[in-house]
């Protein structure tokens, strides 16, 4: 073989052997670059009639290859209608976003208003089995159900954490707590037993059963996507009712992964529907006739919409709204175990959390607990959930992290002080993520908007008091009434404390003061619009209905005159 003259040095080596094979091996790659486009090409094209193609692919009766279809070239999140997991027909998809690094991980459709109604109808359709389905039963999909949540926690979890971005430890907190709502639920038939009073007249009893209310309807919040599911629907279900879901629109992935977990528990098609979907769906189950109650959980301005919307179609409705959660320090308390509290409910899951502390008034003084509380919460990890040790993920969404900078720039701007920015944090690996660092503003008033809206975000706003009397005022006089803590060493403040302060759910000594299931979740004020609070006993008051029986059984039929007058239990 002959080689450019330049090359003559390769053979005298021996070296053409080599060279040849270099050459066929960067021919090799350039091919494999070509296949490569020439496959993504490929693919572009058939997502564009995926469609088409899924359609041959039903009709010819080869769903496997659908299945690899919906795989490769998109992930959809599917509706729940009478037992089948389908894809939307909609045309109208919002992309779920992991908020740790803007990859879309699904997409999750605008449900038709054809789909909705189609959902109500499965859940219509379900009602009169399941009602009469002894309550045994009922209690033992439950009891099944918790036994594959615990299966399939980690599951879950990494499902909450790539779609929420909390982190997994959060995550596993996040399922648990709506776990124990499960487990609950497995104790039904004590929970939903009637009253019996006998003899009210002679011969005459009476006695109240609780019933089940017909479809019910839950919609969802971001910010624990595997909790508030379960807040939900297994009470709903176990009491006899049937349900339509609508998980939020940022992370349903776990309301499904539930609905499938509970359809493998046992139960029935059509007792769980899901549906997806912004305000047109909402607006929808606010005024279907067929929909008999309303959970919400989420902000004032959805909740109090749902709230008036569905009221004024005769539906009970339980609406937990915004919150801005304030802790009373006193100078007696405890300090190692008050800095941690503050630090851990201030800025625990990024501060999403509905009854995350959000402000803390300092009585007698708040320098001394200012410098060490800036300094734990320096120290706070924030980076991805799935990264090991992270303390803090990000926020939702884009969105999101704006207000919250928005909001801590208005207080400054107000006259607050920023004793910790957290704005312009940076995490390596991570850097379009929407992470916020712990953030303190000192020095804030009411009048302030940074406290008047709630934040959502990992910041925290210091105030201080003379008195404890002052601090009770300042929250009291605040919209909001979800959760309040205080923290100090004296019972006297305490019990003060918790006599006069205006807040649902109280905390002594305890930051997030979250009630377990067999206690409800109260908040109050602005806080909540309902009258029946999430389980507890109030919970499955708000999903029964009470029926009362007068009844009368007579040995004979005697000699009985009628009698016009209004019965009562007086002998005349
Ligand atoms: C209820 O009333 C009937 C008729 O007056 C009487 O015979 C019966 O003993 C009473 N039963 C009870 C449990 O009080
Ligand atoms: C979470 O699970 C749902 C249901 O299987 C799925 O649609 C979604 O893509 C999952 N999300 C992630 C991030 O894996």
């Amino acid at each position: 073989m002959d080689f450019p003259p330049a090359l003559d040095f390769l053979t005298q080596f021996g070296c053409s052997f080599v060279l040849l094979r270099s050459l066929s091996r960067l021919l090799n790659l350039l091919g494999l670059l070509m296949m490569l486009t020439f496959c993504i090409k490929v693919l572009c094209f058939i997502s564009r009639f995926k469609g088409v193609i899924r359609f041959l692919c039903d009709a010819g009766g080869v769903p496997r290859i659908r299945f690899c279809l919906d795989n490769v070239v998109q992930r959809r999140v599917p509706n729940l209608i009478g037992g089948s997991f389908l894809d939307s027909k909609s045309s109208t998809f919002i992309d779920v976003i992991n908020p740790a690094t803007q990859e879309v991980v699904s997409q999750v459709p605008l449900s038709t208003n054809g789909e909705f109604k189609e959902a109500v109808l499965a859940a219509k359709k379900a009602f009169p089995l399941w009602r009469n389905t002894p309550i045994t039963t009922r209690q033992r999909v439950m009891l099944k159900l918790q036994e594959l949540i615990r299966r399939d926690m980690d599951k879950l979890a990494l499902n909450v954490t790539t779609e929420q971005g909390k982190t997994l430890k959060d995550a596993q907190g996040d399922v648990f707590r709506g776990l124990e709502v499960v487990e609950h639920a497995c104790g039904m038939a004590t929970l939903q037993m009637g009253e019996f009073v006998s003899n009210v007249s002679h011969g005459i009893d009476t006695y109240s059963i609780r019933e089940p209310l017909g479809v019910c309807a839950g919609i969802c919040p971001f910010n624990f996507p595997a909790m508030i599911p379960l807040w939900m629907f297994p009470v709903a279900v176990t009491c006899g009712n049937t349900f339509v879901l609508k998980p939020s629109e940022k992370d349903p992935g776990a309301s499904v992964l539930l609905a499938e977990l509970a359809l493998e528990a046992g139960l029935p098609e059509g007792v769980l529907n899901i549906v997806h979907g912004t305000h047109d769906i909402v607006n929808a189950i606010c005024d279907d006739d067929d929909i008999k109650a309303i959970s919400f959980v989420g902000s004032n301005t959805a909740g109090m919409h749902i709230y008036s919307r569905a009221a004024a179609k005769g539906k009970r409705v339980q609406s937990n709204m915004g919150a801005k959660n304030h802790a009373i320090v006193m100078p007696d308390a405890n300090v190692d175990a008050t800095l941690n509290a503050l630090v851990a409910a201030g800025f625990g899951a990024a501060g999403q959390r509905c009854m995350a502390l959000s402000t803390v008034i300092f009585v007698g003084g708040s320098q001394q607990w200012e410098a060490k509380l800036i300094e734990r919460a320096k120290a706070l990890k924030v980076n991805a959930g799935t990264e090991p040790n992270t303390d803090l993920g990000p926020v939702i969404s884009k969105q999101a992290k704006e207000r919250i900078h928005r909001l801590v720039q208005s207080g400054v701007e107000s006259g607050a002080k920023l004793l910790l920015d957290g704005r312009n944090i940076v995490v390596p690996g991570y850097e379009s993520g929407n992470f916020i660092g712990p953030t303190i503003l000192s020095d804030i008033t009411a009048n302030m908007e940074c406290y008047q809206e709630e934040i959502f975000g990992p910041v925290l706003l210091s105030m201080q008091a003379d008195s404890l009397e002052e601090a009770i005022n300042i929250i009291n006089n605040n919209k909001y009434g979800n959760g309040a803590a205080i923290f100090t060493t004296s019972g006297v403040a305490a019990r003060k404390f918790q006599t006069e302060v205006e807040a649902g759910q109280v905390g002594i000594n305890v930051p997030i003061p979250v009630p377990l299931p067999f206690f409800s979740f109260t908040g109050n004020k602005g806080s909540f619009a309902g009258d029946l609070n999430f389980y507890g006993k109030a919970g499955v008051n708000f999903f029964t209905q009470i029926k009362t029986i007068t009844q009368q059984w007579k040995d004979s039929t005697g000699s009985s005159k009628i009698n016009l007058a209004m019965p009562t239990s007086q002998k005349y």
